[in-house]
């Protein structure tokens, strides 16, 4: 069977990670000892063993602890450098990373030491490991809108290092049309636009990311698939829904991953791609999440020839580069 094999190899656009979900237990030990931070864990092995979860809630409460130790410059460059070799290594030619800044300032670090710190990393893969990568800013949805206007005016200064904003953190509760007036900023100011929608929410937020935020791409999306309108109108529009199989199995939003609905999805048309949302909480790079889910569902050669397409068609490269990888 040559389908491993092909997964692997091909090259493949990571959509939709959290540069803070790459924080292996390792590194956040090595940080916590570096700056001096007290963590609640007495070794890597207990740290690892608290990454049991039931729902996005019970995931989140660990994933900010995480990030507690990060502190300098060079903490935001050696987290990021880390994962750019490992997407390096799965064949990843163009990632559009996530970062929280408000899990940052909110400790009381400059948004300028986050956006350096990721941005000289990207700068260092493009030259040495032959990987492009952006960043796309996202604002806490738990947190308030005036809080994201906030966020906003303090990343501005570094609009160029950049390239969109998203929305993520606990999404039941916190539909989109909270962010309506900081999305239509960003909008103007000609930031892309992604949020995450349907990962446990209903439908009625992914309308809503659509039609009042006006999102380019929808962050997970899966219960899209419960409103046969919604799945219409995603195949119309092709708007890209960058799925997550490894985190979705993780917290629970499916039983397992022979439930996943990534191939229902592809078989309506959507431009549906697979990602590895936080791949040091949910046990796997982009490769090992492509891996396991075609050996659980069954999807094929040519699942996978489409997966990578819609990657790159979903990507925010410029459309000559992108004539170049489809
Ligand atoms: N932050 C990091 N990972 C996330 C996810 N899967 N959903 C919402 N917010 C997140
Ligand atoms: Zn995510």
């Amino acid at each position: 069977d040559r389908l491993p094999a092909l997964l692997c190899a091909m090259p493949k656009a990571e959509l939709h990670m959290h540069i803070e979900g790459s924080l292996e237990p390792e590194l956040i030990f090595a940080l916590a000892q570096r700056n001096g931070v007290a963590i609640p864990y007495a070794s890597v092995d207990e740290l690892r063993q608290a990454y049991a979860f039931t729902n996005l809630q019970s995931f989140l409460d660990i994933y900010y602890a995480g990030a507690s130790v990060l502190l300098k410059e060079q903490d935001f460059y050696d987290m990021a450098w880390a994962y750019l070799e490992r997407a390096a290594a799965d064949n990843v030619v163009r990632t559009e990373m996530f970062f929280d800044p408000q899990t940052h300032t909110a400790r009381g670090v400059d948004v300028k030491v986050v956006i350096d710190g990721l941005h000289r990393a990207c700068v260092d893969a493009e030259a040495t490991l032959g990987v492009s990568a952006a960043l796309i800013l996202c604002f806490l949805r738990h947190l308030s809108e005036e809080d994201a206007f906030e966020t906003l005016e303090q990343a501005l200064p570094h609009r160029d290092k950049f390239i969109g904003v998203g929305l993520d953190s606990s999404e039941v509760g916190h539909p989109p049309e909270k962010f309506a007036k900081v999305f239509g900023r960003c909008r103007e100011l000609g930031l892309h636009l992604v949020a995450h929608a349907g990962e446990e929410g209903p439908p009625a937020y992914v309308w809503s990311a659509l039609d009042v935020l006006k999102v380019e791409r929808v962050d997970h999306g899966v219960q899209s698939a419960r409103d046969p309108a919604l799945m219409a109108r995603l195949a119309q529009d092709r708007i890209p829904l960058t799925v997550c199989p490894l985190s979705n199995l993780k917290l629970c939003v499916f039983p397992d991953l022979k439930a996943h609905n990534l191939g229902t999805l592809l078989d309506a048309g959507l431009v549906a791609t697979v990602n590895s949302d936080d791949p040091a909480y949910f046990g796997g790079y982009m490769n090992e999440n492509f891996l396991q889910t075609f050996a659980a569902t069954g999807l094929t050669a040519q699942h996978a020839w489409q997966l990578a397409a819609n990657s790159f068609e979903g990507s925010f490269i410029d459309d000559a580069a992108k004539a170049g990888y489809v």
